[in-house]
């Protein structure tokens, strides 16, 4: 039974088989969630990102957990929004795609996955997650080893935003 699940909550602390991070397009870090997980997961981690030398937004790029609970961190630099007509909702949807085809890849049966792109890139909430849950829905149609997903959200808001692309 596949399923998709919307909780609160820090992903940091989630001892999913792989977590996504919501990285730029460096790899090297930064603040919101990328910041959490790189503090959460230890310096290790910075040098495991340094190798690949960036990753093109929409693609994805899988390293170990190191000190987090999760046994992969799967980094993915969502789009930027720019208005809408820079092939942000492809990008976007790319962005869940190929985080899940790495997972899958690396027989992550459990997945969790921040809101990508809706903090700093300022993608307009609700629209990415109709993206997110459509995209995620058609990946498990077709999943080999996935069989969990679970949108971790760090406030009502977007967990709201989530629920309502779920049940839609
Ligand atoms: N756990 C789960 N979600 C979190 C956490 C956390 N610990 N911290 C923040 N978030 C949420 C934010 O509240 C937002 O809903 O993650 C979502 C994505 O927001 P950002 O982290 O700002 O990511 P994004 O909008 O994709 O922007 C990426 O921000 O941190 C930099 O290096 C990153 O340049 C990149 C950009």
């Amino acid at each position: 039974m596949k399923t998709i699940q919307v909780v609160e909550g820090d992903i940091t602390t989630v001892a999913a088989d792989a977590i996504v991070n919501a990285a730029n397009t460096t790899l090297m870090g930064g603040g919101g969630v990328d910041g959490a997980i790189h503090r959460a997961a230890g310096p290790a981690l910075y040098a495991a990102c340094e190798k690949f030398g960036g990753c093109p937004t929409g693609e994805a790029r899988i390293t170990s957990g190191f000190n987090l609970p999760a046994k992969y961190i799967i980094h993915t630099p969502g789009p930027i929004w720019h208005g809408g007509d820079h092939g942000e909702d492809q990008l976007l949807a790319n962005s869940y795609r190929n985080s899940l085809t790495l997972a899958d890849e690396y027989d992550c049966r459990t997945v969790a996955f921040p809101s990508i792109s809706t903090g700093v890139y300022s993608f307009p909430l609700g629209r990415a997650a109709q993206i997110a849950i459509q995209t995620i829905r058609e990946f498990l149609q077709t999943a080999s080893q996935v069989e969990e997903v679970t949108m971790v959200c760090f406030d009502p808001t977007t967990a709201r935003a989530y629920r309502t692309a779920v049940n839609s």
